[in-house]
């Protein structure tokens, strides 16, 4: 299927916009985004909108059109400009090709010049050379347990890139990170998803929310029915569409292995896996790191965060990356304070307190992602008899017993 030709009318008038728009609508291609009389509102809305045209009338205020079409040639290149006047006189004609126009319509409008006038601007449109496009890194902070601190983590870890980035949350259902942010964003995913086909990083930028200067947000839908409408496939458009707009792509994504949020594991560069260092949360871990196996995820892909990290807790750390099998590259520590306080006050901890404990080991991890350094670890075989030796002391067995006997995933 061809693309739509989408179009912005400036009219002179209401006769006239209804006049323009009754023509347009004869042929199948076009797809009205916006019109009306307002100049200065329909500027705006050729470049947020950047349609395949936009028609412009050219009434008794010609000039103030032609001054339009001028900033729009520069403003938003890739929009083909006719202008449509009563007065078909040579001298006007010549005025809005010089300034910019590509194409001239008689007023009223005959279809058969509509349609010559339209077949050229959707060559124009499929003869346009796509700009190379950029690549921003994707990153999803992912637990398979709930409550291990993954928004947390991941709202820091976009604070902490010193470069564009969007922070996505991808709990489509009920997500939280406004709060985190300090937020109340008027558009969501299902806005991005609805416009998913013509997005580009005027309209990207106006469905995000802006926290700094690099840091967007861009939020869950309120409303639960409108998450229902959005498919994997649109998520993976969409966050295809995002890393072509920012540096870093963050992800949120819920604790399950639904087809979301395997569209948006699929798609990411690295995989941020967060656990606590409890049972339930190593266990669940390392069926995460089976099912990313069975997935085909190169195990370079996955980075494993400890959260909540207290040299308190009974574990022997090398005993739990031997399990794993993967080397654990940061260790957040804990502190349940400076970690609710920050979430309370909608400010990342980076930014608010960026000398805590915490805040520094987030800088770090997130210097060692963007780095791309991937550590070593000798033994990458894990072995579930390790399950008896990851105490430093021993626990009680029926404890253990508990958490070893579990189903298996089914994807
Ligand atoms: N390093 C830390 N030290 C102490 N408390 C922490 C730490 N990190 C997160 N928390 C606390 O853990 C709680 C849960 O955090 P968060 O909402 O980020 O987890 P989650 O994994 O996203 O949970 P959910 O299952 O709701 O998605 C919050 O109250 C937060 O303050
Ligand atoms: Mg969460």
């Amino acid at each position: 299927m061809t693309q739509p030709l989408t179009i912005v009318v400036l009219s002179t008038g209401l006769d006239n916009f209804k006049a323009i728009r009754a023509a347009l609508s004869v042929d199948g291609r076009v797809q009205l985004l916006a019109g009306g009389n307002d100049a200065e509102q329909l500027h705006e809305e050729i470049i947020r909108l950047k349609p395949a045209a936009a028609l412009i009338s050219l009434g008794a205020n010609a000039d103030q059109a032609i001054k339009v079409i001028e900033r729009l040639v520069t403003e938003a290149p890739r929009t083909a400009l006719i202008t449509a006047a009563q007065d078909a006189s040579p001298d006007l004609i010549l005025r809005s090709l010089r300034a910019g126009a590509r194409e001239f319509l008689r007023l009223p409008i005959s279809q058969d010049e509509l349609k010559t006038v339209l077949d050229r601007v959707q060559e124009y449109c499929s003869g346009q050379v796509e700009a190379p496009k950029k690549k921003g890194r994707m990153i999803a902070v992912f637990s398979s347990k709930g409550g291990c601190g993954t928004s947390f983590v991941a709202t820091n870890l976009a604070a902490a890139t010193a470069a564009r980035t969007v922070l996505v949350d991808l709990n489509l259902q009920a997500g939280d990170l406004p709060l985190f942010l300090g937020l109340d964003p008027k558009y969501s995913f299902a806005d991005m998803s609805e416009h998913r086909n013509r997005l580009d990083d005027a309209l990207i930028g106006s469905f995000v929310t802006p926290h700094s200067s690099n840091l967007s947000l861009l939020a869950a839908p309120k409303e639960a029915d409108s998450a229902d409408e959005i498919e994997p496939e649109h998520v993976f458009e969409v966050l295809q569409r995002l890393r072509e707009s920012y540096d870093y792509v963050v992800l949120d994504p819920q604790h399950t292995f639904d087809s979301i949020t395997l569209a948006a594991l699929d798609q990411a560069d690295e995989i941020v896996l967060v656990l606590t260092l409890d049972i339930p949360a190593i266990r669940s871990t390392q069926r995460a790191l089976e099912i990313f196996d069975r997935l085909g995820y190169p195990r370079q892909k996955v980075r494993i965060v400890v959260n909540r990290w207290s040299k308190q807790i009974d574990l022997d750390l090398r005993q739990v990356e031997k399990f794993l099998g993967e080397p654990v590259i940061g260790f957040i520590p804990s502190d349940y304070q400076t970690a609710v306080t920050s979430i309370n006050l909608g400010q990342p901890l980076v930014q608010s307190d960026a000398g805590s404990k915490i805040a520094i080991e987030i800088k770090r991890i997130a210097q060692t992602i963007a780095s791309g350094a991937v550590p070593i670890q000798e033994n990458q075989t894990p072995r579930p008899a390790f399950w008896k030796s990851l105490f430093k002391r021993h626990a009680a067995p029926n404890a253990l017993e508990l958490q070893i006997s579990s189903t298996d995933f089914s994807l």
